[in-house]
């Protein structure tokens, strides 16, 4: 069996994803240009696993580098993780989010097609649901996107689907995220959001450890049973352990499959906060604030896809996932470093 590149392995979700890997047997190579990770994930997937992990620091938009990592290595398949992913910078520097996302996937596909390697798991997103659809979303419905960010996932869905129409051979499974949280329970490796977090949990795990002052819910008057907003978390090792799935159907099918993984089940934010301050045994401060532009009331999968193909389904709950993502952050107080 060959090797499975992972791209993008340093990251949030690439790093968990190694972890499951590893301990399916796996052989991986990852590839990251370390943009938004610390190279640290290397050893810190090594010490959970036991298992050593080959490493290349190489931008997926350098076809050259990319080449030379197929050529050294006998590549089965490829988990495509790398990409920028922050909604709000996508809108301030659109060029540079087209030019890292979708060159980079060009790129890849490129050296794939090269190499002979024919199957790709993507990291896609619920935001390809846009503002028009209703929860709970089903795989079917019509994708459109808000931002550039958005729009790299809709439009790299579209190429991995002209690709299985060109290549009958192909096989590309595209995996829509809902709202990835928590971390591995060794507490070794988690998310560590450069600045600022914009994402909920990120956040009040910082005012839990005391580095922001207070959470700002924003708006408490969405149709919803508490009027804050509601999003189907969904534990990030559940989540990796959805990509070996999709790892082993991409093996074994062909053409082009969009899968979500999600628990199936929204929380809202004040619930969030209630679990978390349960985790931690403090209370998070917070404060009502205005609707964050762009922000929709209610999102949350049909994950019924997922368990019927993959025979996968979310185990962890939104209690286990604050509890990790304390932990985490209590054993890692200036992140991953
Ligand atoms: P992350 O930023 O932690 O990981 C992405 C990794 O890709 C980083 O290590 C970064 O250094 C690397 N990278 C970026 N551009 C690269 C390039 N040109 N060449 C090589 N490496 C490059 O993010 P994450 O949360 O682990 O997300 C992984 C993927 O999942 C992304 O594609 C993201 O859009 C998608 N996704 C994430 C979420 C989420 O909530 N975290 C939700 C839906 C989809
Ligand atoms: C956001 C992105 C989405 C992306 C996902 C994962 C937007 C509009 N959407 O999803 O495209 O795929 O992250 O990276 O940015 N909230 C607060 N206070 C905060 C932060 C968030 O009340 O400080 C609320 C939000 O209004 C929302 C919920 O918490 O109701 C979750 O927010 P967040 O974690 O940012 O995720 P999404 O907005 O669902």
């Amino acid at each position: 069996m060959g090797k499975i590149l992972v791209t993008g392995g340093t990251g949030f979700i690439g790093s968990h994803t190694c972890v499951e890997l590893l301990e399916n047997g796996y052989e991986i190579v990852i590839v990251d240009n370390l943009r938004n990770s610390k190279e640290t994930a290397v050893s810190r997937i090594e010490k959970i696993s036991g298992k050593n992990v080959i490493f290349c620091k190489v931008d997926i938009c350098d076809y050259d580098a990319l080449s030379d990592v197929f050529r050294q290595y006998d590549i089965d398949a490829v988990i495509h993780f790398a990409g920028l992913k922050a909604v709000g910078e996508s809108v301030q520097i659109p060029v540079e989010y087209y030019r890292n996302n979708i060159n980079g996937t060009l790129v890849l596909l490129r050296v794939m097609q090269e190499n002979g390697c024919g199957r790709i798991v993507f990291s896609s997103s619920a935001t390809v649901y846009g503002m028009n659809n209703k929860a709970p979303y089903t795989e079917d419905m019509p994708t459109s996107a808000t931002n550039p960010y958005g729009y790299t996932k809709v439009m790299i869905e579209q190429i991995l689907r002209d690709v299985c129409v060109a290549d009958s051979g192909f096989s590309a499974v595209a995996l829509r995220y809902f709202n990835p949280i928590g971390a591995h329970g060794s507490g070794l490796i988690g998310e560590d959001p450069n600045g600022i977090p914009n994402n909920l949990v990120p956040y009040i795990a910082q005012v839990a450890a005391g580095r922001l002052k207070q959470l700002s819910v924003y708006g408490d008057d969405y149709d919803t049973p508490d009027g804050t907003g509601v999003r189907d978390y969904i534990h990030v090792v559940d989540l990796a352990k959805g990509h070996v799935c999709a790892i082993d159907y991409a093996m074994k099918n062909k053409g082009f499959t969009a899968v979500n993984l999600g628990t199936g089940k929204g929380s809202s934010v004040l619930e969030v906060v209630a679990a978390y301050e349960k985790a931690c045994g403090k209370p998070i401060a917070k404060r009502m604030a205005p609707r964050r532009a762009g922000d929709i009331a209610t999102c949350y999968a049909d994950a019924s896809k997922a368990k019927e193909i993959f025979g996968w389904e979310a185990k962890l709950g939104i209690d286990e996932m604050c509890a990790d993502s304390w932990n985490f952050t209590k054993l890692n107080p200036n992140g991953i470093v």
